[in-house]
């Protein structure tokens, strides 16, 4: 690996499983000490019933790192305690020296319903994880990244639905579209330090979020995959790596010119 993040440090959230985990593995293998953010025991969520990260999976990504000779630091915390990121944010900071990277990751998805069928509870709970959640992560470590200065960035990971909404699902789409307002906002009031913040947008990428979808649709995750293959202009299907090496080049250097952007990792689906 190239070293491009030597003497780093990267907050993640959502960093116990799926696309987070591997952001967070990736970040230390390429020299970056990483701040690991995620429900664990701090909370649950009920609107959809819903299986979040454990702590075993928090202590997971943790080896994973450790063993690169990495350190990771484990925050239990839900997204939507801005309190509780604002102080892993301070701890992340005394213990491994400041921040210079932010990965706004953790999210959540739900079943298909019409938008006038959706019960207000699962809105509000989509809301409040997958939009305030990444302003509360934005809140409470930017001040950090400024301290850092010029050469800090923010990834905030919405969806190819943030570009192209799909219909019955308008909670998760608002959401998503709405990160792209956030991560341009910040562009430009962070522009002026030299700190960049673009948005990634994944297509259907098998991780337990898929599993969840099947779940709470009751469909078979392969036929997910088969749509989610359909809807897409290049064959096959999109891994957790591909939007890990478009998330950690958007923070590298070599992107050192480019903010307020919206990358699609998503095989095409946008365009199709
Ligand atoms: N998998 C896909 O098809 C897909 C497609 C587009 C975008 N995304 C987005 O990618 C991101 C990562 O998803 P993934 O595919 O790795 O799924 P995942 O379910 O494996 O990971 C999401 C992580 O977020 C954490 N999380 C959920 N609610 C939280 C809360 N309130 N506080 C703290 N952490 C919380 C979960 O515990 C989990 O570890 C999400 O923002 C998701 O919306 C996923």
């Amino acid at each position: 690996m190239s070293g491009r993040f030597d003497g780093k440090v990267a907050l993640v959230t959502g960093a116990g499983r799926g696309q987070g985990r591997g952001h967070a593995v990736r970040l230390a293998a390429e020299g970056a000490d990483v701040a690991l953010v995620d429900l664990g025991r701090a909370g649950t969520v009920e609107h959809p019933p819903y299986r979040t990260a454990t702590i075993e999976d928090l202590r997971a990504t943790q080896t994973d790192i450790r063993a690169l000779g990495r350190r990771a630091e484990l925050f239990e915390v839900d997204v939507r305690d801005h309190g509780a990121l604002v102080s892993a944010a301070n701890e992340t900071a005394e213990r491994l020296g400041g921040i210079d990277y932010v990965i706004a990751n953790a999210g959540i998805t739900d079943g298909f319903h019409n938008t006038w069928e959706l019960p207000p509870a699962h809105w509000r709970t989509m809301i409040d994880i997958n939009l305030t959640g990444v302003f509360h992560t934005c809140h409470a470590t930017v001040p950090r990244l400024i301290e850092r200065g010029a050469g800090s960035a923010l990834v905030l990971v919405s969806s190819v639905v943030g570009i192209k909404p799909v219909p019955r699902l308008a909670h998760y789409v608002a959401a998503k579209m709405a990160l792209r307002g956030l991560g341009t906002a910040l562009a430009a009031e962070l522009g002026p330090y030299g700190i960049r913040c673009n948005t990634v947008h994944p297509g259907g990428t098998d991780t337990e979020m898929t599993a969840a979808m099947a779940e709470l649709n009751q469909v078979p995750r392969e036929n997910l995959l088969a749509g989610f293959r359909a809807g897409q202009l290049l064959p096959g299907d999109l891994s957790a790596e591909d939007s890990t090496a478009a998330v950690l080049w958007l923070l590298s250097t070599e992107a050192r010119m480019i903010t307020g952007m919206e990358l699609a990792v998503d095989a095409g689906e946008s365009k199709k």
